[in-house]
């Protein structure tokens, strides 16, 4: 065996426990913070209330904000606008407990495709 097969063989070893641990480490964070139940719960609150305005599943809002654009560094800017309304927005403070809104944020979060 000459030295760049040894050093082919020890790159395709070292890139293969990369990609575990990157599908590992992927796989836990998802898991741990959104447990299917919880986005199931979101859902559900999102059909109900938030559906008229920003869309079935998320999908085509008229003329509400897109919320498959929120991204995960926004969590309080998420709490504050549903709590306490934006604009056109009601506030929804009052109709709903700050566990539902965490609730709707993992929905919002995970997405439609999970
Ligand atoms: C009556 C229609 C309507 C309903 C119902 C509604 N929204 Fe909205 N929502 C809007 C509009 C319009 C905007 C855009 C507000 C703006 O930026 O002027 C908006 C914006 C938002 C934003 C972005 C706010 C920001 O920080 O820019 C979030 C998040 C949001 N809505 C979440 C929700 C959730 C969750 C629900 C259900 C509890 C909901 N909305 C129900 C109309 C609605």
């Amino acid at each position: 065996m000459d030295l760049r097969v040894v050093a082919e063989l020890i790159w395709a070893g070292a890139a293969a426990a990369g990609c575990a641990l990157l599908v590992l480490s992927a796989g836990t964070a998802g898991a741990q913070d959104f447990p299917p139940e919880r986005v199931r719960a979101g859902a559900e609150i999102f059909a109900r209330n938030c559906s008229p305005c920003h869309g079935t599943r998320m999908q085509n809002p008229e003329s509400a904000f897109d919320l498959r654009k929120v991204t995960r560094d926004q969590h309080d800017r998420f709490v504050a606008s549903v709590t306490r309304g934006k604009n056109q927005m009601p506030s929804w403070g009052d109709l709903l407990t700050p566990d539902e809104v965490e609730a709707l944020w993992a929905y919002v979060m995970a997405g439609e495709t999970k």
